[in-house]
């Protein structure tokens, strides 16, 4: 059985993520999103909300299950007796930094990495940007599935209004 993890913050779940997980799925007899912590990166919703929210996105995959962890990805993958991870490449310069964390990983372990190019109308599209378009107030509901956006505007206004304490 050929089987991989497509790991990433996920904070929140973006279309371009589902585009990847949708043709790992295809290219996979079964995927594993994995939720993991990037400690460098700021987050707006919790690991639960990340969990719950990729959890709906992914209910419509029949081999894809959404699972988080803390520390090594590696650790997981050897947890999980998976040998390959699935990352998507948006653009050039996403390559340094993911190519990387692949051979950083597979000195780690025996992980491979293989790349996806992401689909052309998601190479602009990162959760980053999406959180700081929404934060000052602009339409980003194209770009994460519904429930995903409702709950953004939501997260979004609670904060400002925390600001403004
Ligand atoms: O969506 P992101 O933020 O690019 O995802 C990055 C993530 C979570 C996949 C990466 O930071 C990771 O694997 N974190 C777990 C800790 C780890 O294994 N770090 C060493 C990476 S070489």
């Amino acid at each position: 059985m050929r089987r991989a993890v497509c790991p990433g913050s996920f904070d929140p779940v973006t279309n371009g993520h589902i585009d990847i997980v949708t043709r790992a799925s295809v290219l996979f007899d079964e995927v594993v999103v994995a939720v993991g912590v990037n400690k460098s990166k700021h987050r707006l919703f919790t690991a639960e909300e990340r969990l719950d929210m990729l959890r709906a996105a992914c209910r419509r995959f029949d081999n894809v299950r959404v699972e988080g962890f803390k520390g090594l990805l590696t650790d997981f993958c050897q947890e999980q007796g998976i040998h390959t991870v699935v990352k998507g490449l948006r653009a050039v310069s996403d390559f340094d930094y993911e190519l990387q964390m692949a051979q950083m990983n597979a000195s780690l372990a025996d992980v491979e990495t293989v790349f996806v190019p992401t689909s052309p109308e998601y190479s602009f599209l990162a959760s980053s940007l999406v959180k700081e378009v929404a934060t000052f107030g602009g339409d980003v509901s194209g770009l994460v599935p519904d429930f995903v956006h409702e709950r953004l505007v939501a997260r979004v206004a609670e904060r400002a209004a925390e600001d403004d304490d």
